[in-house]
């Protein structure tokens, strides 16, 4: 906690979000890597609140399940009953005790673009200017459907806000609009919401009213305009969804570029909230960088990627592939189009190559799987090559079992290596090998019918065939006659 931190945040996430047209209720749907709701919540906590409570009432057990699914659970206070804004955050109190003594910022679950720094300067400017209530407001190029900032037109002092199902057309012209983001005095806005009453055409008791509650009975009242009047835009249907995606993903993609990535076409580039990185990583066109991955310095990504919850190590290279939950060690290479599943560990200078699948496979230092392989299930050394279209067969219809190679092997090409199944370390099989039991260290396995060539055969049993033209030709030729 800073010498600034707001007493407590208090965050809207009751309401149905109904123009979202959708089964999921609107704060829980995803941009950039987390719900908006996870975004509002992650800004807040960027202030270090005391208390910070979500209130939860729409599909309540789904959000407050979401809430708490990560590692710091979140508080949830209920309101039954969607009564308006001015009754959420009296609910939101309540689970505080009725009231609180200091700064309490609101602010509505769905404006995922909102920054923990505007927040904080929200809260500065409060303090600073010791106001009751200060208002976080924007000038906005279409203000339909927002709250109205109503200034006295002597002073320029905030005098009201009016919703726009209430707005007269003079106050409709309005462009400066309410964000929906407040700091309060935690015991004048107790007092407030007391008097807040329901004689709108909403029926609703509205948050905005404490503004003017406040000013009538002497209070300061604050207004502070927001710098990028996008960091505010609420979502309530898909198109705002859209849009939010996309500039949240500018912001992030700069952040990174800023930080020393290149990100070679940041227009079909997707970077989740969560990607970490260092400098010098390079991300072709088409990739998709998603959860908690992280770009080690010198990694270079894509093109058409899709790098999921995977450490990239230190010069690292990934080509057209998809990797999820992976560890891809320094100086590694994967694909062109290969498909890491969870648990697969590359070492360093390792490679998985051209079509080769993994999973939950660790992969030694040096190690090559370069053509046309599955990999499940499996430890592999050192140093050790598996040859081209090799499977691990992992599975017997009813379980999974693990395979185990040694250092320095050089394996054929298509061999089988049928789990649970050990190969020892320095080993060589013969190409297309079903390798069924354990091979000891030295060894050269081969497991496969011997070749057996019946001669004549063609001319016996397809004679006059085309087959069997050419086989004439060929052995005429061989014998020197025309
Ligand atoms: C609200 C503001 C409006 C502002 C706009 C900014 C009021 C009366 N109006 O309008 O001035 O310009 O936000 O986006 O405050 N919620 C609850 N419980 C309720 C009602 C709403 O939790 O009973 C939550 C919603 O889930 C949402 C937030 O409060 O996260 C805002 O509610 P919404 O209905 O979207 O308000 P607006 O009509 O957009
Ligand atoms: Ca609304």
């Amino acid at each position: 906690m800073s010498a600034t931190s707001p007493a407590a945040v208090v965050v809207l996430a009751a309401g149905e979000g109904t123009r979202m047209k959708s089964k999921t209720p609107k704060v829980l749907h995803e941009i950039s890597g987390r719900s908006l709701v996870g975004h509002v919540v992650a800004a807040a906590r960027e202030l270090e609140p005391q208390h910070l409570v979500v209130v939860v009432g729409h599909a309540s057990e789904q959000v407050t399940a979401h809430l708490n699914a990560g590692d710091a659970p979140v508080r949830t206070a209920f309101q039954a009953e969607q009564n308006g804004t001015g009754h959420a955050v009296r609910m939101g109190l309540e689970e505080l005790g009725g009231s609180v003594d200091g700064t309490v910022i609101v602010v509505c679950g769905d404006t995922p673009l909102l920054s923990g720094g505007t927040l904080g300067a929200l809260a500065a400017t409060h303090t600073a200017d010791a106001n009751a209530v200060t208002v976080l407001t924007a000038e906005v190029p279409d203000s339909t459907g927002y709250g109205r900032i109503v200034r006295d037109p002597a002073t320029g002092a905030v005098t009201e806000i009016v919703e726009h199902k209430d707005a007269t057309d003079e106050q409709r012209a309005i462009r400066e609009i309410n964000s929906g983001v407040f700091a309060f005095d935690g015991s004048l806005l107790a007092d407030a919401l007391g008097k807040v009453r329901t004689d709108n055409s909403q029926g609703e008791e509205y948050l905005t009213d404490v503004l003017s509650i406040l000013r009538e009975a002497g209070h300061r009242v604050g207004a502070s305009v927001a710098g990028d009047h996008r960091e505010i835009l609420g979502i309530n249907n898909r198109l705002q969804l859209a849009e939010a995606r996309r500039l949240l993903n500018e912001r992030l993609l700069e952040r990174a570029m800023l930080a020393g990535v290149t990100i070679v076409d940041p227009a079909s580039t997707l970077i989740d909230a969560t990607v970490t990185y260092e400098r010098d990583a390079l991300v072709h066109p088409g990739t998709q960088l998603l959860g908690s991955t992280h770009l080690g310095e010198d990694s270079e990504v894509g093109p058409n990627s899709r790098i999921e919850d995977t450490l990239v190590g230190a010069g690292a290279r990934v080509d057209n592939s998809v990797t999820l939950s992976a560890e891809i060690g320094p100086g590694a290479t994967v694909g062109p189009y290969a498909y890491l599943r969870p648990g697969t560990r590359l070492g360093v200078k390792s490679k998985a190559g051209t079509y080769v699948e993994m999973k939950n496979a660790t992969i030694g230092e040096g190690t090559k799987v370069p053509h046309l392989s599955y990999v499940g299930d499996a430890t592999i050394g050192d140093h050790t090559n598996i040859g081209a279209a090799s499977v691990f067969v992992n599975y017997d219809g009813v379980a999974k079992h693990h395979t185990t190679i040694g250092s320095h092997c050089r394996t054929g090409s298509d061999n089988m290596f049928v789990a649970p199944v050990t190969v020892g370390d320095g080993v060589y099989t013969a190409a297309g090998s079903v390798i069924t039991k354990d091979v000891p260290s030295g060894s050269l396995a081969v497991a496969r019918g011997q070749q057996r060539n019946i001669e004549g055969w063609v001319a016996r049993k397809r004679p006059g065939s085309a087959a069997a033209q050419a086989a004439q030709a060929s052995s005429q030729g061989a014998d020197g006659e025309s």
